[in-house]
């Protein structure tokens, strides 16, 4: 089993992003502990970020065959990508959406997202925990999705 791991903008400052919000864990330590989790589990997991929303769009539409599932944290496109959310649609891979920080308890502007529709579940406000729950989430639902096509 094969999952994608999209991150999207500003993800790369975490560790120094508004601590306070989004904690002091780096990406790159996020990153490995997924990889450990997914070892433990018995998937691959490859990682993408990106600020720019055409490159997380290109990313997504190149999982296409390659992944089994996408585990995404679209950060601020969450509020705002119609595109993201189409190109998550035209894929038809099962999707998990996570976050950090709960976006329900936050601004208004953060508390609509564009990928919930198109996505399995939503993960939110678990700090790196999110993406740990996120992966378990991924893989149990791919694997379910397996038996019931066998
Ligand atoms: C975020 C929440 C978004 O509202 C925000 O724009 C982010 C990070 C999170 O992980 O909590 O960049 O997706």
């Amino acid at each position: 089993m094969n999952i994608l791991v999209v991150h999207g903008p500003n993800l790369n400052l975490l560790g120094m992003r508004e601590p306070g919000i989004y904690g002091t864990f780096t990406l790159e330590r996020i990153n490995g502990a997924i990889a450990e989790l997914a070892a433990e589990l018995g998937c691959t997991v490859s990682f993408v970020q990106s600020n720019s929303e055409g490159s997380l769009v290109d990313a997504i539409q190149q999982a296409s065959g390659g992944f089994d599932g996408i585990l995404i944290n679209p950060a601020a496109y969450t509020h705002t990508s119609v595109a993201i959310r189409d190109a998550l649609a035209a894929v038809a891979l099962p999707v998990v959406e996570v976050h950090l920080s709960n976006i329900h308890r936050r601004e208004e502007f953060r508390h609509h997202s564009f990928i919930a529709p198109v996505a399995v579940g939503q993960i939110s406000g678990f700090g790196p925990d999110s993406y740990l729950l996120g992966v378990r989430a991924l893989f149990n639902h791919i694997k379910k999705e397996i038996v019931t096509q066998a």
